[in-house]
């Protein structure tokens, strides 16, 4: 479907509680799965991506009920090696998250099982989870580094892993098979990742625990009990979030406010960005909603200028850099990203596709192999029609260029922003 987007007049004001967490609704449905009994999941993300999770496991035999109204989701938990051998491969559609979490289940249950997924999930790099899993005594069939991926039973061991690039995905994969190990394991990675498997299945009963600062990574045990089951509402999905604190930062006048927003600190780089940007953010009403810090984000309109991204930082704001990029090309002055070149193996290589997309908007972009450089006018020209690429946080970021664009913008494959943050046009009524 192509959307035609045009500048908007007035501000954006009100009051909204995001979807509830995309990573979160994946760990709160998957691990609930694993436990044993039965689990309440309220403020459920519903969404293509965790429609493909909820798929998959009824696939595995386990048994669910989503409330769609209420989000509402009741999973009845199989263990830790109880799933069923599923017939057929096992689709993820679009969703990496769906792909690597399962990885590190269907490994630990020791099931025959295929794991496959859309032509653009089938792009995206797999070596990263099928190299340790390996040394771990998982058997997966030759696959190149890429999906689909095919499971055989094998016991698997103790291991001591350094991840070549922080990524909760592979962290969280590894974690689930190492729960079925037959010794302690430990993961470090290069960066913060985001940590909710851990505090999730610690929460669980999993003995799952953090490494030492300044190190990075996890240390598990494998598990002596059954996980508990969950009873829990998730915090609001921060990543949404993000394309609305831009909105309103841009949108001049606006005064808008984001209720119950998961603030976890390995997900408030944008935060810290937005902010460095004069960005007008407070936080306030913190308090702890499934384990993990929330509060409400109060943004107004403010004169944003050029900042300067690298480190940790890119790590704690990893999925929103489509979003940022927006608000660095509605800044004044040059914002410089590198360290970044993980935004290439997202749901589309984020630095290309947004370079050329920027451009086209009339946006002085350059791009390097592991970030860009952005000279913002606080102007985009538009009046062009610009493709998704398949990718949901494109979609919603080349509708905010449109909506301060001097000219009416084209989005074709806008439906994808469902995958996500189906909610997305109604709340900026598009
Ligand atoms: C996610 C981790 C991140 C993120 C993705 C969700 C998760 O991916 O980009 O949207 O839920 O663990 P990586 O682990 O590949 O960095």
């Amino acid at each position: 479907m192509t959307k035609t987007i045009g500048r908007r007049v007035g501000p954006l004001v009100g009051v909204y509680r995001p979807e509830g967490d995309k990573s979160l609704s994946h760990r709160a449905l998957l691990f609930a799965a694993l436990a044993g009994g039965e689990s309440v999941i309220r403020r459920f993300l519903i969404g293509g991506v965790t429609r493909a999770m909820l798929r998959c496991l009824r696939q595995l035999g386990v048994e669910w009920a989503l409330d769609e109204g209420a989000h509402v989701l009741r999973v009845r938990g199989v263990g830790l090696h109880g799933f069923s051998v599923p017939v057929g491969a096992l689709d993820c559609g679009n969703s990496a998250t769906t792909f690597r979490l399962l990885a590190g289940a269907v490994a630990a249950a020791g099931i025959p099982c295929t794991l496959t997924g859309s032509e653009g999930l089938r792009r995206r790099p797999m070596g990263r989870i099928v190299e340790p899993l390996r040394l771990m005594g998982a058997d997966v069939a030759d696959c190149d580094g890429r999906a689909p991926l095919t499971f055989r039973p094998a016991p698997l061991h103790a291991l001591a892993y350094a991840l070549p690039v922080a990524s909760a995905q592979v962290k969280s994969c590894l974690v689930l098979a190492a729960l079925a190990a037959d010794g302690p394991c430990a993961f470090s990675e290069p960066g913060p990742s985001r940590d909710h498997t851990e505090r999730m299945l610690a929460a669980m009963g999993a003995s799952v625990r953090a490494l030492e600062p300044p190190a990075h990574g996890v240390v598990t045990l494998p598990l002596a009990a059954p996980l508990r089951p969950l009873d829990i509402e998730l915090p609001g999905d921060i990543s949404s979030a993000a394309f609305l604190l831009v909105a309103a930062s841009i949108l001049p006048g606006s005064d808008f406010t984001l209720r119950q927003v998961g603030v976890n600190p390995t997900r408030t780089g944008i935060l810290d960005a937005l902010r460095a940007m004069g960005a007008d953010i407070a936080v306030l009403n913190e308090t702890v909603l499934a384990g993990e810090p929330v509060a409400d984000l109060r943004v107004r309109a403010a004169a944003l200028t050029g900042t300067s991204i690298h480190g940790d930082l890119v790590v704690r704001m990893i999925d929103e850099f489509p979003a940022f990029m927006i608000a660095a090309a509605c800044a004044r002055g040059e914002t410089l990203v590198r360290d970044a070149a993980e935004l290439r193996a997202k749901e589309s290589d984020r630095i290309a596709i947004m370079a050329a997309a920027l451009a086209a908007l009339g946006v002085d972009i350059e791009e390097y192999p592991d970030g860009f450089r952005i000279r913002g006018t606080g102007r985009i020209a538009g009046g062009v029609s610009l493709d998704a690429h398949g990718d949901h946080r494109v979609a919603m970021s080349l509708a905010l260029a449109a909506l301060v664009a001097e000219r009416p913008v084209a989005i074709q494959g806008f439906e994808i922003l469902g995958e996500s943050f189906p909610d997305f046009p109604r709340v900026l009524a598009l």
